[in-house]
């Protein structure tokens, strides 16, 4: 009942031309994959026109951003604006990545404002959120997952997590080859659609699409799929081939 989302996270890598021969690929290899997923290209900013144009009138290819600022304009030197991504025909933006967080400092606070002006601006937020090695091994990952939740999402009513798309992510299986184990991401993910359904509501909990992100690749995508609170996938260095992501975007689901 919720449609799967295979997301790639290209990060900071891909010139224009790197895209070209990227989608040229890419869209030949995906042309038979069922069309009962979404599959979802995140370039910088540098190549979303490329991308937006190349996948313009196919249903189940999406693009989004990897970051955005929450006002639509102004004296904000080196951002991009919800409009501008509108603009493009962008329709999805990564919001709250761990690279933001921990890299660029953003805050909860931060991270929710953009959830709420992506949603305003009719821009699917992939919300990210996880735990440090830390703090799984303190012990304190749901804490971590549920203070995440509530402060991104503080802002968002009910009728508007409809268009939130949650991405799990644990800092620690991020670009490192550590995946989580399946029970490690089942029992998170069900963490997390419990808090939905004790803040928002059940049929919200049971509609929201969960992915999960973190060393995801061809040779584990099955599995991870398989688990039932598991929606869908963020995928960083193995959506950087077209035939890798092409493969875990065509998954068994
Ligand atoms: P990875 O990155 O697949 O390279 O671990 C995932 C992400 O950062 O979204």
């Amino acid at each position: 009942m919720r449609t799967p989302v295979m997301a790639a996270n290209w990060k900071m890598h891909k010139t224009i031309p790197d895209t070209i021969g990227f989608i040229d690929t890419f869209i030949t290899l995906v042309r038979d994959i069922p069309q009962d997923r979404e599959i979802v290209i995140a370039p910088p900013f540098t190549a979303l026109e490329t991308v937006c144009r190349a996948f313009l009138g196919r249903k189940n290819l999406h693009v989004a951003a990897q970051n955005m600022h929450y006002e639509e304009k102004g004296a904000f030197t080196g951002e991009i604006s919800p409009v501008m991504l509108s603009d493009l025909g962008v329709s999805m933006v990564i919001l709250g990545h761990s690279e933001r967080r921990h890299v660029f400092g953003e805050s909860n606070e931060l991270i929710s404002r953009k959830v709420v002006s992506a949603i305003s601006h009719d821009i699917k937020p992939i919300f990210c959120i996880g735990e440090t090695l830390e703090q799984r091994e303190a012990g304190d990952t749901v804490k971590v997952l549920e203070s995440q939740l509530s402060e991104g999402l503080s802002q968002v009513s009910e009728s508007d997590m409809e268009n939130v798309i949650v991405a799990y992510e644990p800092v620690w299986a991020i670009g490192t080859g550590k995946t989580a184990t399946p029970d490690q991401a089942q029992d998170a993910h069900d963490s997390v659609r419990a808090w939905i359904s004790e803040h928002f509501n059940s049929g919200i909990a049971e509609q929201i699409r969960i992915l999960y992100g973190g060393s995801v690749k061809p040779e584990n995508v099955n599995e991870l799929m398989a688990l039932p609170d598991v929606d869908g996938a963020l995928v960083g260095g193995a959506a950087l081939d077209p035939h890798s992501f092409a493969a875990i975007a065509g998954c068994e689901i």
